[in-house]
């Protein structure tokens, strides 16, 4: 047979060592796989990437994806669509294999109902894919986040302020919530939760009191009215939630509210390059692997996922349910630990 393999959407640690898995188990099969260059773009307009004979050894580490992403939504225009699957029937493909988040793994299933032989595999730093216990690419960048705040203690401890970490996650809150456990902030908030501003406070104060500076993480997609640039929107509809600048907003009301000395910061890009940890490799791996065992049993249509601890394959209905959102068995682990 012959594969081809595509990463969609936004790039994260892992998506090489998932394209790598994919080439290599296919070859273990005694199969081909040829890449496509930068998404459901590159499968319009015909852009491959050849991998037969191409040494993938060292890629395992390697961060972003070797084979190019972008947000192009192929099924937004009808003459774009056209144009890929006849780019899809003229290739000479047995079948796709389409690594990426909702909205890659959505373009994927349209795919799939026209009839063309797709298998998908979940990615994304936002850890929001419903099928799926995890996502590769979310323990890497939380582990930066992590990081960072760790870095954000020392100035806040040096010099008694408050200061306010921004993290990615769009509307699911995991990347928050990871760096706030992981990291031991005072306070962390996500758009699972409505935004208390007097909740916040107390624990600002309470750190303050206490040892002299406060630590809060804030996840992007928190709902409060920041003055930063809003309505701008990406192919597949989302907003640019980072453009908001909402930790900056959060640092100024803690500032007049409390009186603090405060500073923001927002990481942004930063979470998502660098090299995957080892659970994201081994996690990209497993279900790059997995992704071509169930093309190669003509399992069309479904998502190689994680359950517990093992790997299977679900419908593309299943695995692209309504977005995982942190749920309140975590929410009330993580504000054990405010201040
Ligand atoms: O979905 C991954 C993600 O990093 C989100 O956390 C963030 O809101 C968005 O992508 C940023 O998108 P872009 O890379 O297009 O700016």
């Amino acid at each position: 047979m012959k594969f081809a393999v595509l990463t969609g959407g936004g790039d994260c640690p892992g998506l090489t060592a998932a394209v790598r898995a994919v080439a290599y188990r296919a070859r273990s099969r005694g199969h081909s796989v040829v890449g496509v260059a930068d998404g459901w773009k590159g499968l319009r307009d015909g852009l491959w990437i050849p991998l037969e004979g191409v040494d993938l050894a060292d890629a395992i580490g390697r961060g972003g994806t070797i084979l190019g992403s972008s947000r192009t939504n192929p099924f937004a225009r009808p003459e774009e669509a056209e144009r890929l699957l006849a780019t899809f029937d003229g290739a000479g493909l047995d079948g796709l294999v389409a690594i990426g988040g909702d909205d890659t793994l959505a373009a994927a299933r349209e795919l799939h109902r026209r009839g063309r032989h797709v298998v998908g595999v979940p990615k994304t730093m936002d850890n929001d894919v419903a099928g799926t216990d995890w996502t590769f690419g979310f323990d890497s960048a939380a582990s930066v986040a992590v990081e960072a705040l760790e870095r954000l203690r020392d100035t806040a401890r040096s010099h008694h302020r408050a200061l306010v970490l921004e993290v990615m996650g769009r509307n699911a809150g995991w990347v928050a919530l990871a760096t706030g456990l992981g990291g031991g902030a005072d306070a962390t908030l996500l758009p699972e939760e409505p935004y208390r501003e007097e909740e916040l406070f107390r624990h600002v104060r309470n750190a303050v009191q206490r040892r002299g500076y406060a630590l809060v993480v804030v996840s992007e997609g928190i709902e409060v009215a920041a003055p930063g640039r809003v309505g701008e929107h990406d192919d597949f509809g989302h907003e640019l939630l980072g453009e908001r600048g909402v930790g900056a907003f959060v640092a100024g009301r803690i500032a007049a509210g409390l009186g603090l000395e405060t500073r923001s910061a927002q990481i942004g890009h930063i979470q998502r390059g660098g090299p995957p940890t080892l659970f994201d490799r081994l996690l990209a791996t497993r279900l790059g692997a997995h992704a071509v065992d169930l093309a190669l049993e003509g399992r069309w249509g479904t998502v190689a996922v994680l359950r517990g601890e093992s790997v299977r394959g679900v419908d593309f209905d299943e695995a692209l349910g309504a977005p995982k959102r942190v749920p309140a068995e975590w929410l009330d682990l993580l504000h054990t630990f405010d201040a």
